[in-house]
């Protein structure tokens, strides 16, 4: 059976390297389903997604459709491995304090397969000691967080925080499979 890895897209710049990481896991075969935070949908349309992973893109807890069900559980079962690429500094913090406020935090809250984490943001916010307290202490609770790379940034600043190349992700979460 295909295994199913659930993505989760919070709103950074690098968005768009996600969308390579969905493309390629779905060209090798594997069911890929994309939630989307309300910030990523300012980044990229769900449409992107939609086409890439071949599956409707979750963009809202509280869709009219989906009303009745729990999809936020559904996916969490159905969840090989979680990934969530990019991960904010917001979105970070929100994990590491029990905050499930969209159907991103929730459905990670939810979660019994591998979380995966990659974080990408400005190095002042990756260097920020809340942040780095925060991936502690995920790491603690068994979540999978890793480093960034180090280079030009979007803002043109040079150091960490960013986002690892979405080849290594892709091989990072086939470890898990
Ligand atoms: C142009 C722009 C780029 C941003 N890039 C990042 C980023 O790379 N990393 C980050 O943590 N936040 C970034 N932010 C801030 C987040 O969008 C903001 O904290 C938001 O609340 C995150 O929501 P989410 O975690 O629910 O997706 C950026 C904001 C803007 C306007």
């Amino acid at each position: 059976m295909k295994k199913t890895i659930l993505i989760g897209v919070s709103g950074g710049i690098a968005c768009y390297k996600a969308i390579e990481v969905v493309n390629q896991l779905k060209k090798e075969g594997y069911n890929v389903e994309v939630i989307m935070t309300r910030a990523a949908q300012e980044f990229i349309a769900p449409l992107t997604f939609k086409t890439m992973s071949h599956n409707p893109v979750i963009t809202d807890m509280f869709d009219p459709v989906r009303e009745w069900d729990t999809k936020h559980i559904d996916l969490a079962k159905a969840a090989d491995v979680f990934v969530i690429v990019p991960a904010t500094a917001n979105i970070i913090g929100k994990i590491a304090n029990g905050i499930a406020d969209d159907m991103l935090t929730t459905t990670v809250m939810a979660a019994r397969s591998p979380v995966l984490i990659f974080p990408a943001m400005n190095t002042f916010m990756y260097e920020n000691t809340i942040l780095q307290e925060n991936i502690e202490k995920l790491k603690k609770h068994g979540y999978h967080v890793y480093g960034t790379a180090k280079g030009e940034l979007a803002c043109g600043d040079i150091g960490t925080g960013k986002l690892l190349d979405w080849q290594e992700i892709v091989k990072e979460i086939k470890t898990f499979l």
